[in-house]
């Protein structure tokens, strides 16, 4: 059987892994079974993990046969290798690499160069390039499932160890606090033994969607390989580094061998904006600039930005949703990094009727939330200090949670940031967030959140119908 669409297909949320039906709201597919079918599409969005949802089908027997993709995407091309689901990219020959640059990885282990040089054929890639810093994606259970678990041990077990800085996307608890979280032990089994594979190898056991907070980056110009999405847009678009956005299993290798393909975000010629979007209305929130990420994730590859002027954390909600959204990994702000304006095709008006449809499109619900949730991406030290002054001297009626990097939980301990937090009765939770911990099964249905990324994820990666507004309304909220 051959199913075709022009639509893309989300791999983290859009297919169900059981029963290989697609479930992506809107889809031309959804409700269509793609087990054993001939399945022709574009491309994947959103989440870099999804490469687990290839191995989860093939591993309950209802994995398309072949895939067809119309452009290269290493989430699905990884995905496919190591599921043994036979791939071929339109348009694009098998490409044998040159001896020079087989040359490059020919010390590395045989495993690391097979899988390397399988996606660089198969997506025409260049060849190879060294990379300086590497962030795991694909760590939480809850998105890989007993697939990814598998891969994970089988490319951790061998005995090498990581060659570059290399630090973790959060996983599906608070590593510290799971108990209190309300995680089960059975899950806690299986994500301690996700950790432990990647601290053998030794990365750092810092679970955190910030890496560029943390020190694990490199200057402007230099290549390196991130898995989480939001992560890869800012690391591109703010810090001007070169990443294309790393699926689960292919970061792993990335940090095995300190090499990734030269392809895509690592080549100039491909690091050009398509399309302006003008802003016309103004934003006065986080999720007001994650509510304009949205909406360029819908409308564009590689936005530029007019009209803006935003911080560093207002640029971290643009990248976070628009990357969600779409499959942005980079953008452009009018004063920021320069670039070539040639090649925009495309001019767009946002005002303020596309920004109140955005957050239309985003609140599914009116009802009182069980759950607050903020810091997504995680909050850094800044932001925690904002929300523990918001928190003080209230007292929260509604479970809240702070989603944060284990460094800045202790660094707020330290500080008595955490201490007035919880006085509020307010939780701040590190290495996990909302979307990644399995809070459908904590017995949370109605979610509120600050972040457009969270709410787009929430109602289809969380079964929960979700409240998004800005943070000083959901403390009112908390508190009313
Ligand atoms: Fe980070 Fe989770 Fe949001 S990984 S970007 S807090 S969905």
């Amino acid at each position: 059987m051959k199913i075709y669409t022009k639509q893309s297909i989300s791999l983290l949320d859009g297919i169900d892994r059981k029963t290989g039906i697609i479930t992506q709201k809107g889809h031309e597919l959804e409700g269509k079974c793609i087990a054993n079918s001939v399945l022709r599409f574009p491309k994947s969005t959103g989440s870099t993990v999804g490469v687990s949802t290839l191995l989860e089908l093939k591993e309950n027997s209802v994995a398309p046969k072949k895939i067809i993709l119309g452009k290269p995407d290493s989430n699905v091309i990884a995905g496919c290798i190591l599921a043994e689901i036979p791939i071929e990219v339109e348009g694009i020959k098998i490409k044998k690499l040159t001896e020079r640059e087989l040359g490059k990885i020919q010390h590395l282990p045989k495993y690391l160069q097979d899988i390397l040089i399988k996606e660089a054929e198969i997506s025409g890639a260049e060849g190879f390039i060294q990379i300086d810093s590497v962030q795991i994606a694909g760590v939480s259970y809850k998105t890989v499932g007993e697939g990814g678990l598998k891969a994970i041990k089988y490319l951790t077990d061998k005995g090498d160890k990581v060659k570059v800085p290399t630090t973790l996307n959060p996983s599906g608890m608070d590593l510290e606090e799971w108990k209190e979280q309300g995680i089960s032990a059975n899950f806690a089994e299986k994500q301690l033994e996700i950790i432990n594979a990647f601290k053998k190898i030794g990365a750092i056991p810092t679970a955190s969607c910030i890496p560029y907070s943390l020190g694990n980056f490199a200057p402007s110009g230099r290549h390196i390989a991130f898995g989480e999405s939001s992560a890869v847009n800012y690391a591109n678009s703010v810090l001007g580094c070169k990443t294309n956005r790393e699926n689960s299993v292919k970061t792993i290798i990335s940090a095995l061998s300190g090499y990734t393909l030269n392809n895509g975000m690592h080549l100039s010629e491909n690091r050009k904006p398509d399309c302006e979007i003008h802003v016309k209305c103004e934003l006065n929130s986080f999720s007001d600039y994650g509510a304009l990420g949205y909406y360029a994730g819908e409308n564009s590859e590689i936005p530029y930005f007019t009209g803006i002027s935003p911080n560093l954390w207002e640029l971290k909600a643009i990248s976070a949703a628009s990357a969600a959204v779409g499959s942005v990994s980079l953008f452009f702000v009018e004063g920021m990094i320069s670039t070539d304006e040639n090649n925009i095709k495309k001019k767009i008006n946002f005002g303020k009727k596309d920004l109140n449809s955005i957050y239309k499109k985003l609140n599914t619900t009116d009802k009182t939330p069980d759950l607050i949730t903020v810091g997504c991406p995680h909050y850094d030290m800044f932001e925690i200090n904002m929300v523990a002054r918001l928190l003080e001297d209230r007292r929260l009626r509604i479970p809240f949670w702070i989603m944060t990097a284990n460094l800045f939980k202790e660094q707020a301990r330290q500080l008595g940031f955490k201490k007035i937090i919880e006085k509020a009765g307010a939780k701040l939770y590190s290495d996990t967030c909302m979307v990644v911990a399995p809070i459908e099964d904590l017995g949370f249905k109605i979610t509120a959140t600050n972040s457009a990324k969270a709410a787009k994820y929430l109602p289809s990666f969380c079964k929960q119908e979700v409240i998004f507004k800005p943070l000083e309304i959901l403390i009112e909220l908390a508190c009313s």
